[in-house]
């Protein structure tokens, strides 16, 4: 073997040897650095006649060449090992299940007010909200109710620990009711002073849903459940129209008319005449039993008066329906505890 093969065996070993880019660089300065062995050779060549000097510094030459190309093949070596190394330190593995946010639904019973709501709008009806911490007067007195009246029974109220300013104790509203008299207060004057436009007398037309609260609970009854209430006020607004618009909403809400609705002659201090709503389902599970969903009536003349309205002029109907007892009844559930119990096994599969 020639020196000069047996430089670039010399060479590729050192090369091959060496594990890190800076080391090869090392490696590359012992044999093509400024006193390198190449170099060395070159230097060497000053003593020869001119035909050696072209052959020997041809060979030299040769082999300074093919110790070049070891050096790149080495550099590219060392390269792709890092960049192997690198990928696989960072490598994802694309076939793990991906991380799910999860996703949020509607309570049901915020579904069926939903429903409500939007089936009411599109007969007309305004939507209000109110306070759930009520005084005497609206819960009770202002719905003709008055003090010592053992129509206030009916409703085992919760008591809120702060007298109001006619010196009664606050309460948690017992029922939506209270709604119909802010309400029609709150919008009285705009229509006392619209009475006299051509189109006739303005009406009330509203529905008030929310929360309510009574000393209550057991497999249908909780201490805090949901009504709605319904309002309708006017020129001419009777018992009829009470049966239409509910009649409507309720074949809306269950989507079926195949449903028959029923009044049942009924006593509230706020209306006269009053009624229980019943339905009854004619196919499905719940055919052919009457279950009760409202109560309603015509509005008393005093509860008008104290809307600040003349029953002279105003008259009308309003309903009070369970909320939790449709949203039962339409989602097919037969404890009512399950709304509030929080078990996202039960909830989500309303999402
Ligand atoms: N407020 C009544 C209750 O909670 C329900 C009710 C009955 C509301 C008749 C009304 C009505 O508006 O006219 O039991």
């Amino acid at each position: 073997m020639s020196d000069l093969d047996a430089l670039l065996q010399a060479a590729q070993a050192d090369f091959a040897a060496a594990p890190t880019p800076a080391e090869l660089e090392n490696a590359k300065a012992r044999f093509l650095g400024k006193s390198g062995r190449v170099t060395e050779l070159m230097k060497g060549l000053g003593a020869l006649s001119i035909d050696e000097k072209k052959t020997r510094g041809a060979e030299i030459n040769q082999c300074k060449l093919a110790i070049e190309a070891a050096l790149t093949a080495r550099r590219d070596a060392l390269a792709a090992a890092e960049l192997e190394k690198q990928l696989k330190a960072e490598a994802l593995d694309v076939t793990l299940p991906g991380r799910q946010r999860g996703t949020g639904g509607l309570h049901p019973i915020t579904r069926a007010m939903e429903r409500i709501e939007a089936i009411f709008a599109s007969m007309g009806f305004d939507v209000a909200d109110g306070p759930e911490i009520e005084t005497d007067w609206y819960s009770f007195s202002a719905l003709n109710n008055p003090e010592n009246h053992p129509a206030r029974s009916m409703q085992d109220t919760f008591y809120v620990d702060i007298k109001d300013e006619k010196g009664s104790w606050l309460n948690l509203r017992p029922h939506t009711s209270p709604m119909q008299i802010r309400y029609a207060r709150a919008h009285a004057k705009r229509y006392a002073a619209q009475a006299t436009t051509p189109e006739g007398m303005p009406e009330i037309r509203v529905i008030a849903p929310g929360r309510t609260y009574r000393v209550d609970s057991d497999a249908t009854h909780s201490p805090m459940f949901h009504q709605v209430e319904g309002l309708w006020v006017g020129e001419n607004i009777s018992f009829k129209d009470l049966k239409a618009v509910y009649l409507n909403f309720i074949t809306a809400f269950f989507e079926t008319d195949q449903l028959q609705l029923r009044f049942r002659p009924s006593y509230f201090p706020f209306t006269e005449p009053s009624a229980e709503i019943d339905i009854m389902f004619e196919s499905g599970p719940l055919k052919g039993r009457w279950l009760e969903v409202s109560g309603s009536g015509q509005v008393h003349p005093q509860v008008i008066r104290n809307m600040g309205l003349d029953p002279e002029r105003y008259i009308g109907f309003a309903f009070g329906s369970g909320i939790d007892r449709l949203a039962m009844l339409r989602y097919g559930v037969n404890d009512l505890r399950a709304f509030f119990d929080g078990d996202l096994r039960f909830l989500a599969q309303f999402k």
